[in-house]
């Protein structure tokens, strides 16, 4: 691991660890998804190196080996992070099933569109990473296990960001079909989130947090993140422009 973040350990999660409720349970929610998606990810590179084998390309080889080696290890760490949420709000276990069945269904589709699935979601990944490392609008910079997990998470996403674009310049993956992909990648990933946001706010009014201090929440959430989301919007439409671009 790259770093000092520990993600064997249990981690004890605050359900306002970053700093607010709406803002918390948005990394929550997105926690949620990452243990599937990750093994979409995972299944994806590694049954086209089968297929493709031997590559020509020993860079690529070593490159997707490191790919999965890392996203094998933050799926361990937000799996360990979702079970710690779900001891303490036991509905999320529901939400866990129903990601893993979406994703199941991401893995019937052709090789190629999986193949141009995977670089988008590493850009939205990576754009979400981008903006994490600049600034502290969506994400709290301080010691607590839950910051610096996302932090970690986020460095190794950005120093593999080139692999799956590399891998579809290799595989003949068509602009055509990433540029599809990275608006299916985008509707999923929009609308689970906002979902499973909305259902672990719901969780945390049940448990007596305050209807009037969750909008409020809501609300300056929502103000303080325009600047982050413009700039993200920026780096989603690079993908657009120039999908094959592995320095994007
Ligand atoms: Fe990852
Ligand atoms: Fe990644």
């Amino acid at each position: 691991m790259s770093d000092a973040v520990d993600t064997r350990g249990r981690l004890a999660i605050a359900r306002r660890w970053n700093r607010t409720y709406v803002r918390s349970r948005f990394f929550d929610a997105l926690s949620l998804l990452l243990p599937p998606g990750e093994a979409f990810l995972i299944e994806t590179l590694e049954t086209w190196r089968v297929l493709a084998a031997p590559l020509p390309d020993a860079t690529l080889e070593r490159e997707i080996e490191r790919f999965v080696r890392e996203e094998h290890t933050h799926r361990q760490a937000h799996q360990r992070y979702n079970d710690a949420m779900a001891e303490d709000v036991p509905q999320v276990r529901a939400v866990m099933q129903r990601a893993g069945r979406v994703t199941d269904e991401l893995g019937k589709m052709s090789l190629p569109m999986r193949l141009a699935l995977v670089a988008a979601f590493e850009h939205l990944t990576a754009v979400l990473a981008e903006e994490i490392g600049s600034n502290d609008n969506l994400l709290i910079d301080d010691p607590s296990r839950a910051s610096r997990l996302w932090r970690w998470h986020a460095r190794e996403e950005l120093d593999h960001r080139h692999v799956a674009i590399d891998v579809c310049a290799h595989a003949g993956v068509r602009p055509a079909t990433l540029r599809l992909a990275l608006l299916l990648a985008t509707a999923y990933l929009a609308l689970d989130l906002a979902r499973y946001t909305v259902a672990l706010c719901r969780c945390d009014i049940r448990a007596g947090a305050g209807r009037r201090a969750m909008l409020f929440d809501a609300l300056r959430f929502a103000a303080s993140a325009v600047p982050s989301f413009a700039r993200m919007t920026r780096g989603w439409c690079r993908f657009v422009f120039a999908p094959l671009d592995r320095a994007l």
